[in-house]
């Protein structure tokens, strides 16, 4: 046949046709259909789910899911849905204006339901810190914080407080904690001791994974994030990158055997717990931050170590990676970060990992690879099938999670002096005079992270019982109770028995670093005073972390290490009054001096002793004979 000219323009009207719908129905223009999806079938295996879903996304949801927005940052509630954001979380104190359970839930079913109306669906995961117990909310048990627990040596009880926390979270709502912290602290000036357990790798490591077992292996489960990777504790003093700080986000000194023999393997015993995701530290490891590290997070965490859950950045950290936000994400991305915590922006965030892939600067393998480990992690939670059962809020400061936090506090104290084993005390002991700034405050004993980032000041906690209250409870009838804060006493009498309960004051991150972390002038001022009408001087320090009371300890008759017990305050009662023995050892060692910080474990000579060796702890026996009866 014959083509005439007509002919001819009037196929190339058809073929510019066919290329421009080819074009509108390529994925990067109009989202795959969901026709024949089946990710959500719950009877196929997750790969399976993970898989079909990511066929169907848009590049734009993809990068949505990288993003974990902090909750007083979002402009608009529809925002999760239009920007399909894969994580909120509150940062400490970051609560509903209705601070109770019921408020709770609100809050987040608010942002789960508006996840859930995107084209996709995606839930999103909603992260809590709930490293002593769900503190962010009043009424909830406050566990001891984990140096504590470290003091107990006792993984099954680990567990068991993981278990209770992920139960007081779920309740509200909160399928992610922001913990275990395996941090390894060598320098008590830190402000983020308590956090760890321990500052040795290997009971960090095994308590590490006893808590992540606690939140992730059962249903429904809580999502872990073991932190700070990696270095975290070692971070040398005066390197901090926040000019109000002084150690924390600091700089870990680039030795690699250190961070391979002991900063790695608790992270190895993370992951051989399955922790669904890992978060970075804000530290830098010599003259890179961690988040910036290729080397760090994919050779070693998910090359080497086979790590499949997903990597977090911390806080506003990738941006402090270089000048610009673009920059920053890019190196953040390329170099293994799956989510990136945005306290702030999310829309910058997502405009620039946008540019980036269009630039090729990001690579869309490296998207679908962090996409898939974030989703692979929201099926194994089982969040694409929950079903809106009603929730058991009665779990939040239940009489359950509240004998077991005691228990953990009667586990956790260690006796470091016990002069004439005048522990235990008899609850007949006849006049017990009691001082200091811990003694009556709830807020003190529970330390940070308690509501607010910095922690509360006082007893308005509902349900938690202080020191002061606990040994009041125990005494028997015939005992006399006295009690002032400064340790000023009316009669002028010698009483039996003082009880000196004092400490540091609630801090968090870098507001606890200390050039010398010690007891306060008007707790050493209460203590004199009490030392001066009293026959025996007991010391109950309530502290993040070993404090230099060197030069005073020959003063006291007992020294008991509390560290912060949390809401319980009975659990210290028990073992002073032998309802349970003293058995916990310190989980980290006790320096004489700050001139011998950071402090070398592995350092012999004499200058380098401790005042007390980790792992040292007096034992008494418990309440069916006691041995002291003053
Ligand atoms: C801390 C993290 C914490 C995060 C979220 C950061 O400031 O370093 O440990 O999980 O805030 O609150």
């Amino acid at each position: 046949m014959q083509i005439s000219p007509s002919h001819v323009i009037h196929l190339l009207f058809i073929a510019a046709g066919i290329v421009a719908l080819v074009l509108v129905a390529s994925p990067r223009n109009m989202p795959p259909s969901l026709n024949g999806a089946i990710y959500g079938d719950e009877t196929l295996p997750i790969d399976a789910r993970v898989n079909d879903l990511l066929v169907h996304m848009t590049l734009e949801e993809k990068i949505g899911q990288m993003a974990l927005v902090e909750k007083n940052s979002v402009h608009e509630l529809d925002d999760v849905a239009t920007y399909g954001l894969g994580a909120i979380l509150s940062g400490a104190g970051g609560k509903p204006e209705n601070n109770t359970p019921e408020g709770w839930r609100a809050m987040i079913g608010q942002f789960t339901n508006a996840s859930r109306s995107s084209r996709i669906g995606i839930p999103i995961l909603y992260g809590v810190d709930a490293n002593h117990g769900n503190g962010n909310v009043p009424d909830a048990t406050i566990f001891p914080h984990a140096l504590g627990l470290g003091a107990t040596r006792d993984p099954e009880l680990v567990e068991h407080i993981a278990r209770a926390t992920a139960e007081e979270s779920l309740a509200t709502g909160a399928q992610w904690n922001f913990s275990p912290s395996l941090d390894l602290p060598t320098d008590i000036r830190w402000g983020r001791i308590y956090e760890a357990f321990s500052d040795d790798p290997e009971l960090a490591g095994e308590l590490g994974a006893a808590y992540i077992r606690g939140l992730q292996e059962f249903t429904p489960a809580v999502a872990a994030a073991a932190k700070h990777y990696i270095g975290a504790g070692s971070m040398a003093w005066q390197t901090s990158s926040n000019k109000d700080f002084f150690i924390d986000q600091g700089i870990t000194p680039p030795d690699e055997k250190t961070l391979r023999d002991a900063y790695l393997p608790p992270f190895q015993r993370a992951i051989e717990a399955n922790a669904l995701s890992i978060m970075t530290g804000l530290n830098a490891w010599g003259d890179t931050k961690v988040s910036a590290s290729r080397y760090l997070l994919t050779d070693v965490l998910k090359n080497e170590l086979h790590f499949n859950g997903f990597v977090v950045s911390d806080w506003y950290g990738i941006y402090e990676i270089a000048p610009g936000t673009y920059d920053s994400t890019v190196t953040a991305i390329n170099a293994g970060v799956d989510m990136v915590m945005l306290p702030y922006d999310y829309v910058q965030f997502i405009s620039d990992v946008k540019k980036a892939v269009g630039r090729g600067a990001i690579s869309e393998s490296r998207i679908d690879d962090a996409a898939r480990r974030i989703l692979r992690a929201k099926f194994a939670l089982g969040l694409f099938d929950a079903d809106d059962a009603a929730v058991d809020l009665s779990v939040i400061g239940s009489e359950l999670h509240r004998a077991l936090a005691r228990e953990a506090v009667g586990k956790s104290l260690v006796l470091l002096k016990n002069d004439d084993s005048i522990l235990p005390l008899s609850i007949h002991s006849k006049k017990i005079r009691i001082a200091g700034s811990a003694a009556d405050n709830i807020g003190m004993q529970s330390g940070a992270w308690t509501v607010e980032w910095q922690g509360v000041d006082g007893n308005w906690l509902p349900g938690a019982t202080s020191i002061l209250a606990g040994i009041r409870q125990a005494t028997g009838p015939d005992a006399i109770v006295q009690y002032d804060k400064d340790g000023t006493f009316a009669e002028k009498d010698i009483a039996d028995i003082g009880i000196a309960i004092v400490g540091e004051k609630p801090y968090a991150e870098g507001w606890g670093d200390a050039a010398n972390p010690t007891l306060s002038a008007d707790d050493m001022a209460a203590i004199k005073r009490l030392r001066a009408s009293t026959r025996h001087l007991i010391v109950i320090l309530i502290s993040g972390r070993p404090l230099i009371i060197t030069d005073d300890i020959s003063n006291w008759d007992a020294l008991v290490a509390s560290w912060l017990p949390g809401s319980e305050g009975e659990g210290v009662a028990d073992a002073l009054f032998g309802n349970v023995p003293f058995g916990g050892k310190l989980p980290m060692y006790w320096p004489r001096s700050i001139k011998q910080l950071p402090f070398d474990w592995t350092d012999s000579s004499a200058s380098a002793r401790p005042l007390f060796p980790r792992g040292f702890g007096l034992t008494t026996e418990s309440l069916k004979n006691p041995k002291s009866n003053r």
